[in-house]
């Protein structure tokens, strides 16, 4: 069944749930609406452990908005209501009595603008893990080394640690984040378009970063650059007007779409 918008066919949400290996998050018919206006539209997604997916599609079609949905920030959104599952192994995502602050404990998120607090680079990355753990000074100052190395800016900012992190140039700014959020060792990194602030550069040093972290972590990025979701990801999901209209391998989507919407927004012929 599917229906038509705007003289377009719009498919259903696919239910072409195979990935390789473990899945970390598995996403069930997520509905989703902002009062009345439905958001998104029976999604179904499973997030394959240790490795990179990206959201791709035009703006507005709800690639922010199913990314929120992973670690419940959109919680936060008072008209914002859904219906649907998400699980992680034995714990209920969705579940009205599910602990929140656990939850974004385990999946991590880092925004389009790069958001350090006004704090020094040495506050902003161990504020978190202070917030979970009493660590001893020793304890933090190596969990802060750790997290600014594995974040690959600890080169740039170990003799100046004391320094605010908003005085750090905005692709710095973008890693110290990453550095906060793999701080408290989340099992899943959400990431939405991480790069769109940056130069060629920094956003080149962040897909690096991205294909390092996955050794470790699982990640999900919103993207809208074709290039980088073909370079950094593993597996794609392709979304229009609320709909996760094709989902899988990331070679196979780019070389050889199912659906001839899918191929016409890859090859830029519209979005
Ligand atoms: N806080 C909100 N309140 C009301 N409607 C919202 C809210 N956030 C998003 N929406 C609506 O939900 C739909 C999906 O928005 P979303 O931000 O998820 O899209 P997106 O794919 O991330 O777009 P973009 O690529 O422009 O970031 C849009 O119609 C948007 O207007
Ligand atoms: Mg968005």
């Amino acid at each position: 069944m599917s229906e038509t918008i705007g003289g377009e066919v719009v498919p259903d949400s696919t239910r072409q749930l195979d990935v390789d290996g473990e899945v970390d998050l598995m996403i069930e018919d997520l509905d989703l609406w902002y009062g009345d206006k439905q958001a998104l539209y029976g999604v179904s997604l499973p997030i394959a452990k240790n490795s990179v997916t990206s959201l791709i599609g035009p703006s507005g079609c709800g690639k922010s908005t199913l990314l929120r949905m992973m670690n419940r920030m959109n919680d936060l959104i008072p008209i914002c209501h859904y219906d649907g599952k998400i699980t992680m192994g034995e714990t209920e995502i969705t579940a009205k009595d599910a602990d929140l602050v656990e939850i974004r404990k385990r999946i991590g998120m880092v925004f389009q603008r790069p958001n350090p607090f006004p704090k020094s680079i040495y506050d902003n990355v161990g504020y978190g893990v202070k917030l979970h753990t009493k660590p001893t000074r020793e304890e933090l100052d190596a969990i802060i080394e750790k997290s600014l190395k594995r974040a690959a800016i600890w080169d740039e900012v170990s003799d100046r640690m004391h320094d605010l992190g908003t005085s750090l140039s905005g692709g710095q700014q973008q890693r110290l984040c990453i550095a906060r959020t793999i701080a408290v060792e989340p099992d899943i990194i959400l990431m939405d378009e991480p790069c769109s602030a940056l130069d060629p550069i920094a956003t080149a040093a962040i897909e690096e970063l991205i294909l390092e972290l996955k050794k470790d972590f699982t990640v999900v990025i919103v993207t809208h650059s074709m290039s980088q979701a073909a370079r950094v990801s593993d597996y794609t999901g392709f979304m229009y007007i609320g709909r996760l209209v094709e989902f899988g391998e990331t070679d196979k989507i780019f070389s050889d779409p199912e659906l001839e919407l899918t191929k016409r927004y890859i090859t830029g012929r519209f979005g």
